[in-house]
């Protein structure tokens, strides 16, 4: 039985950690994962267009209306999760400073966990990422009593986070899906070194899809694994199946070469899958930077196709869909309860194969 001290301080039967996904909804799939025995993740809602994202950038009022938004529709699922999940589950929060609404949203999630006794014994984390582990603000997190993680792609980043009082770290590879480090820091590379030079667990991801990821995770000293494109492809996962074929069809598709492309956009490195979309944000970045376009031709295109490409129309040509490089080890859609048996099997009979011919 593969158990690490990361089961006993959140509670979980398996070290397997759902990825945060937003600004998608991922509350069905949290609900799965936590019942599965693993960490379920609600993700951090972004302002969508219909919010007034465009008018919030220039207007104080409307800014503060399309952070109510957002917060309805995470404590919606914060709710849900509360409710429904047979497991323990965490928060994601962006906290780079484009995100105005953490202070606010962080302060409704401790106000409704101490109203709640199910949300006291489930909500277990709150994990940040995308920007700077020492905002004082993030303090609140331990003093409600709760766990504060931190996602970082490199050392410096992981030691910065650890200074600043983290309970644990989230180490991610440049081979994971949606936002990666501007420097390209493999997983292969970024998670032993992490390991190495600090005294906080360490959870592993980037490209973890299967059993064998999880034992090169606890080889490398992590705690577990964290992982999103390939709980992306579950039947629990609320995005749109035709997402969900893409990913599976990704290795047919590009036999010969990556399935995935990083592009700048406007909010930075962004790992997608290669299609129409992808290729023209590229496109489109690239003459932003040489001054052809306005950086709001670039923001309206990628934040239109954000949407375009999830949920709502399941458009896979002409919108984003973000995926890790382990897309082409991706094959078959299952449950989650199937996914995280098959990882706990695989790696189980992997380590006993080792023990049989590596003694
Ligand atoms: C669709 C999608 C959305 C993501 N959104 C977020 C997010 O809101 N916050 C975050 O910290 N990371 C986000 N990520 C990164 C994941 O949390 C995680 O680092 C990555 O999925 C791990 O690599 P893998 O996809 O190879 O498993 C996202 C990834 C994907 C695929």
């Amino acid at each position: 039985m593969i158990k690490t001290r990361i089961c006993d301080m959140l509670e979980i039967e398996y070290p397997i950690i759902q990825a945060a996904m937003g600004p998608f909804d991922t509350k069905d799939l949290a609900v799965a994962v936590a019942s599965a025995g693993g960490f379920g993740m609600v993700s951090h809602p972004a302002p969508r267009i219909e919010d007034g994202l465009f008018e919030a950038i220039q207007d104080e009022k409307a800014k503060q209306k399309a952070i109510e938004n957002v917060k309805e529709r995470m404590m919606v699922a914060v709710r849900e999760v509360g409710q429904k999940a047979q497991g323990n589950f965490g928060v994601n929060f962006r906290v780079a400073p484009e995100q105005p609404d953490v202070p606010f949203l962080l302060d409704a999630l401790l106000e409704e966990r101490e109203k709640d006794p199910n949300l006291q014994k489930k909500l277990k984390m709150v994990l940040c990422s995308a920007g700077d582990p020492t905002q004082p603000y993030l303090k609140k997190i331990q003093e409600a009593g709760m766990l504060r993680f931190h996602t970082v792609p490199s050392v410096y980043h992981a030691k910065k986070a650890e200074k600043s009082g983290v309970d644990g770290l989230i180490v991610t590879g440049y081979e994971a899906g949606g936002h990666v480090a501007y420097e390209p820091l493999h997983t292969f590379v970024v998670v032993p070194e992490v390991v190495k030079e600090v005294n906080v667990p360490v959870i592993g991801g980037g490209g973890v899809c299967d059993g064998s990821g999880l034992v090169a995770m606890l080889a490398f000293g992590a705690l577990g694994i964290y992982v999103g494109t390939r709980f992306i492809v579950t039947k629990e996962c609320e995005f749109n199946d035709k997402v969900k074929e893409a990913i599976i069809t990704s290795s047919i598709k590009f036999p010969k070469e990556a399935a995935t492309i990083v592009t700048q956009g406007v909010y930075g490195p962004l790992r997608h899958l290669k299609n129409p979309y992808s290729h023209k944000l590229y496109e489109l970045t690239q003459k932003m930077q040489s001054g052809e376009i306005s950086m709001l031709d670039v923001l309206l295109y990628e934040t239109e196709g954000t949407y375009r490409a999830k949920g709502t129309e399941g458009n896979v040509e002409d919108g984003a869909i973000w995926a890790g490089q382990a897309a082409l080890r991706i094959h078959e859609l299952m449950t989650c309860n199937e996914l995280i048996s098959d990882i706990m099997h695989e790696a189980q009979e992997i380590l006993k194969d080792f023990a049989e011919k590596y003694t």
